[in-house]
């Protein structure tokens, strides 16, 4: 930290901070236009330009770095004029006068260009400049690009390449010609651009907007925030409603996020609410006509409350099973888990980690305690400098968190891939091992082994921090690199590069997904993941850990919450001496005492007769469970069957 005075203020920072910034956190304004935290700060508009003593003419604050000492002016007239004239400029370049006209525009109310001009009283322009123009692009389903309307602040560009490093959008010609090369034309589906409207959300003008923008403008709007319903990473966002209806999303500046979305979460994450496939009204299935037939709330209720107790007063609350939706809130998970054990008298409730990241959680809480991701995401993205991620395709899967690999990777992070397949990310990877499928403990050994052999383990974290380390290390000794390279079908140089890229890094982390877990090996396969970062003491610091990418974005919650068959909430288990008590007399009731089913085994019960009535809450097995068939035969075989879904 040290000193430096703005605006006759004496300011504290920390080295590296720039003009902007320390203006920002000392409460100061500053007009900024092509500046954009963590996305773009090229220093082109010279809006932010201040004084500094002792330096000749003006400097841009986005871009300058506070010296120690250093004494800076952000008001003056000088420095008023100059921001005036660049302004006069960029709105001359942006056809305002002559061929533009801010009515038609799908920003106008809520673009910056239209704020600064307001700020600096800037109504008109002395210079005569012929924008540069050219064909509207506007192939791409939820895009249009208006050349018309570019300032060139290049935000769009830092967005596309800084930010979501996907490296599609970039900036042609230079000086007064330069122009934004957009991938929104006809060709737009030859390019890489992921449609994920990151460079739209960046754009300060009209000239980069999304298509559903020409729907409503900013007056006629409410924000509401709230988090992406699809993957599990998390994205905030706030959903733009006119009139009761969404019809839009802009992306926050979240944990896990700073301010980018995907394509799902910016583009089709809330179409359903206003979908006229919604169900309006409980549907009972006729026993003359077999067909669902709508009821009255009375009606459906009144049904699932005595068929269920019907079941449970002939059979046994056992008969009964009940699965929570990972996508709802933990309140609504924890009544359905909650209802399950009270109601139907029955621990045979579960949620869809079962056939996702359920290996995660017993794996994890085996190893560490904790079955949840050990380090945020923006943490392993911005600190690690080596990532080893392991079947995971996380520009598919979880878009947001593959946008930020990309980028860190671009930046110098080295990353390891270990999957089958050629996954977008493998391209940039240092090493690409394409281990068979199913082989992913034998790899994880055979890592430990090298770690072990190449001296690479932190003795003082095995020492205070583990247990049975004597153990590990004579059952991984039978992994050679050559026995390992013959299991996984893969080259051992590679493993031998993989472990010493990872063992000789401060700060590395291991990321995983279904890769790992979709196997009858999966929480073993977990387990040895966790022996790799626990032999190397890469464990409780910054750019480390192990990293499950759950599944859907409330599936950490619905475990938590006690949507499980052997833990009540907080997992406690069912089994640990004491627990069950506690529930019963917080809840005031009785409580089975017997872990139930997972959601797995409810099936071949099912097919069997043993469980008669399910509650499926916000969750579709048919779909999403291995072996189909089996599924609907177990279902079909039901005496009551309750969907509680949109
Ligand atoms: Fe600093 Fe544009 S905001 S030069």
């Amino acid at each position: 930290m040290f000193d430096f005075t703005i605006d006759g203020r004496i300011v504290s920072v920390k080295e590296g901070t720039t003009i902007l910034e320390a203006a920002r956190s000392a409460g100061l304004h500053i007009p900024t236009l092509c500046y954009l935290k963590n996305v773009s700060s090229i220093g082109s508009c010279r809006l932010c330009v201040v004084e500094v003593e002792g330096t000749a003419g003006l400097v841009s604050s986005c871009n300058t770095l506070v010296k120690p000492g250093m004494v800076v002016h952000t008001n003056s007239d000088a420095i008023t004029a100059a921001r005036r004239t660049a302004l006069q400029l960029i709105i001359a370049d942006h056809g305002l006068n002559t061929t533009q006209y801010c009515f038609s525009c799908p920003k106008n109310g809520s673009c910056e260009l239209q704020d600064r001009c307001r700020e600096l009283g800037v109504e008109t322009t002395p210079f005569d400049v012929k924008p540069a123009g050219g064909p509207i692009l506007d192939s791409n389903p939820f895009i249009a690009f208006n050349p018309a309307l570019c300032i060139r602040c290049q935000r769009c560009v830092g967005a596309c390449n800084n930010a979501a490093g996907n490296h599609t959008l970039i900036t042609g010609r230079r000086g007064v010609r330069t122009s934004i090369l957009a991938p929104f034309g006809e060709d737009w589906k030859s390019t890489n651009c992921e449609s994920c409207g990151n460079c739209a959300g960046a754009c300060p003008t009209g000239a980069i907007t999304m298509k559903r923008r020409r729907q409503y403008r900013s007056w006629e709007i409410q924000r509401v925030r709230t988090t992406c319903p699809h993957c599990a990473t998390g994205c905030q966002y706030n959903l733009v409603v006119k009139n009761g209806r969404i019809v839009d999303t802009e992306a926050l500046d979240g944990p896990t996020n700073h301010g980018l979305l995907c394509v799902k979460g910016r583009s089709a994450s809330f179409d359903f609410v206003h979908s006229p496939q919604r169900l309006t009204t409980p549907l009972i299935r006729s026993k003359i006509t077999g067909e669902l037939e709508p009821a009255s709330w009375d009606e459906a209720l009144d049904l699932v409350a005595r068929r269920f107790g019907e079941i449970k007063a002939r059979h046994g609350g056992s008969s009964i099973a009940a699965f929570a939706c990972a996508r709802s809130a933990n309140e609504d998970i924890y009544m359905l888990q909650k209802m399950a054990r009270t109601v139907f008298e029955t621990n045979n409730v579960d949620n869809c980690a079962r056939v996702c990241h359920g290996p995660s959680v017993a794996g994890l809480q085996r190893t560490l305690g904790s079955g949840a991701m050990t380090n945020p995401i923006s943490d392993i993205c911005e600190n690690a400098q080596v990532i080893l991620l392991v079947g995971s395709n996380p520009e598919e899967a979880h878009p947001v968190i593959g946008m930020q690999l990309r980028a860190a990777v671009a930046r110098g992070t080295r990353l390891i891939v270990v999957d089958p397949r050629d996954i977008g990310l493998s391209k940039t990877a240092d090493l690409h091992i394409k281990l068979k499928p199913g082989t992913n403990v034998a790899f994880a050994n055979g890592i430990v082994r090298q770690l072990i052999h190449d001296d690479l383990i932190d003795h003082a974290f095995i020492e205070s921090r583990t247990e049975g380390f004597a153990d590990l290390k004579a059952m991984v000794e039978a992994y050679t690199p050559e026995r390992v390279a013959q299991i996984c079908a893969i080259d051992p140089r590679d493993l031998i590069a993989a472990a010493r890229l990872y063992g000789r890094a401060d700060r590395a982390a291991i990321v995983y997904c279904l890769g790992v877990t979709e196997h009858s090996s999966g929480t073993e396969g977990v387990m040895s993941l966790s022996n790799i970062a626990m032999v190397t003491g890469k464990y409780g610091r910054p750019g480390c850990g192990i990293n499950p990418l759950r599944g859907q974005n409330n599936v950490q919650g619905a475990c938590d919450m006690g949507a499980s068959p052997g833990d009540l909430t907080g997992y406690q288990k069912i089994a640990a001496p004491g627990i069950v008590e506690k529930f019963e007399k917080a809840w005031g009731t009785q409580l089975p005492r017997f872990k139930g089913l997972y959601a797995t085994d409810c099936f071949p019960k099912m097919i069997e007769g043993e469980v008669k009535g399910l509650f499926i809450f916000g969750e579709d097995p048919v779909r999403t469970d291995p072996d189909t068939h089996h599924v609907i035969k177990a279902l079909k075989n039901l005496e009551f069957l309750v969907v509680d879904e949109l």
